[in-house]
Parts: C-alpha cells; sequence; structure tokens
C-alpha cells in the first residue's frame, strides 16, 4: 500500500525507477490546465466533454476534470497497443469506443502520455469523423524524441526525455498505476 511520502526509487521487474515528477508538481500544472482550459471554453455554447484513454489516462482524467467547472461531462475510450513491453508495438487496437454521442460536442481528448502519437493520432482520427463541434488534445506528458507521427496537442503538461516512465496511471506491465509520482527508468542503475 502507498503510503503519504512516496520512495525516491521503486524497482518493477528488474529495473529501477527514480523520481522525476513529484505529486504537487503533477498537481499544480494540472490546475494550470484546467484554468487554460477552462478560460479557453468559457464562452461555449455548451459544455465540453472529456474521453479519457483507458487504461493509462483514467487518474489524469479524474483529476483533470475535477479542475474544471463541474458542467463539464467525462465518457472513455479503450485502446491497447504496448502488451507487456516498454517499446510501443506500433499497433493500435480498440477495445472500447465512448458511449457518448460526440456529434456536435465539444469534445477534449485526454492521454496520460503522447509517445509514438499513434494512439492520440488514432483516437482523434475516429473521433474526427463522427462530426464534433470542436476537436482538441490534452496529454499529461509528451516525448518530443519519440514521435513517429505528428499530432498537434493543444494542451500538454510536460515534454520529457525519451526513457519509459511509470506512476500516475502509466504502468509497466500494468503495474505502478497507483503511484501518485512519475517515475523513470533509471539508465544509470
Ligand atoms: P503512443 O506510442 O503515443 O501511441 O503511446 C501509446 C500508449 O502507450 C500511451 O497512451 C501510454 O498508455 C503508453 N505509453 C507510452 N509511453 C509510455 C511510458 O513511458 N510508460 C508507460 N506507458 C507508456
Ligand atoms: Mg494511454
Amino acid at each position: 500500500m502507498e503510503t503519504d511520502t512516496e520512495p525516491t526509487v521503486v524497482t518493477c521487474g528488474e529495473d529501477r525507477f527514480r523520481l522525476y515528477l513529484d505529486e504537487a508538481t503533477i498537481q499544480s500544472r494540472i490546475a494550470e490546465l484546467g484554468r487554460e482550459i477552462a478560460a479557453d471554453y468559457a464562452g461555449a455554447d455548451q459544455p465540453p466533454i472529456l474521453i479519457g484513454v483507458l487504461n493509462g489516462a483514467f487518474i489524469f482524467t479524474a483529476d483533470l476534470l475535477r479542475a474544471l467547472p463541474s458542467d463539464y461531462e467525462v465518457d472513455f475510450y479503450k485502446l491497447s497497443s504496448y502488451g507487456e513491453q516498454k517499446v510501443s508495438s506500433g499497433r493500435v487496437t480498440e477495445q472500447k469506443v465512448a458511449s457518448a454521442d460526440l456529434t456536435g460536442r465539444h469534445v477534449i481528448v485526454v492521454e496520460d502520455i503522447v509517445d509514438t502519437g499513434l494512439s492520440m493520432r488514432y483516437v482523434l482520427d475516429r473521433i474526427a469523423a463522427l462530426g464534433p463541434a470542436s476537436l482538441k488534445a490534452a496529454t499529461l506528458l509528451r516525448k518530443p524524441a519519440a514521435a513517429k507521427v505528428a499530432v498537434d496537442v493543444d494542451y500538454v503538461g510536460f515534454d520529457i526525455d525519451n526513457l519509459f516512465v511509470i506512476g500516475y496511471g502509466l504502468d509497466y506491465a500494468q503495474a505502478a498505476r497507483g503511484l501518485r509520482s512519475i517515475y523513470i527508468l533509471d539508465t544509470d542503475a
């Protein structure tokens, strides 16, 4: 069980991860993103809907939603592309689509991380085909050096190094999602 004070080093399988973004840093950036998004949609004719991309984005989506006005809606898309590996398989599989009708809505796709960009590109293309009133993208993390496809992301929490990260929803073989901070692979270990 996690306690109030999280470790500075986490071991997952054979790999060591070191603290990279702590809880306070993540939360204050999310508060800023919330203010920015709320200002951008302040004059909108209807409340936006966040579409979180499962599994990784479930915690960020929840915290971002709580940083926004109470009329914002939420739904989820489920993709899988990683398997048990630390590098993207490059294949995106759709496991669940949003149940809300997104036609004519102001949609904000919410990802935990944009790595190769394939997942974000895939979801944006799928939702664009449904005819939303507007479509934007938000991600907590982005690895600019890993990009394989060009994706415009409107709201980015942090641009990070091109190394595997865990915690705050991000997993390694499904573990580590519950860590409140984000940890990065310790290449010096
Ligand atoms: P993509 O390569 O941009 O399509 O990213 C695919 C998905 O892989 C992301 O939504 C994450 O859920 C996951 N992912 C990418 N990079 C990492 C990482 O460093 N740690 C954990 N999961 C990751
Ligand atoms: Mg994801």
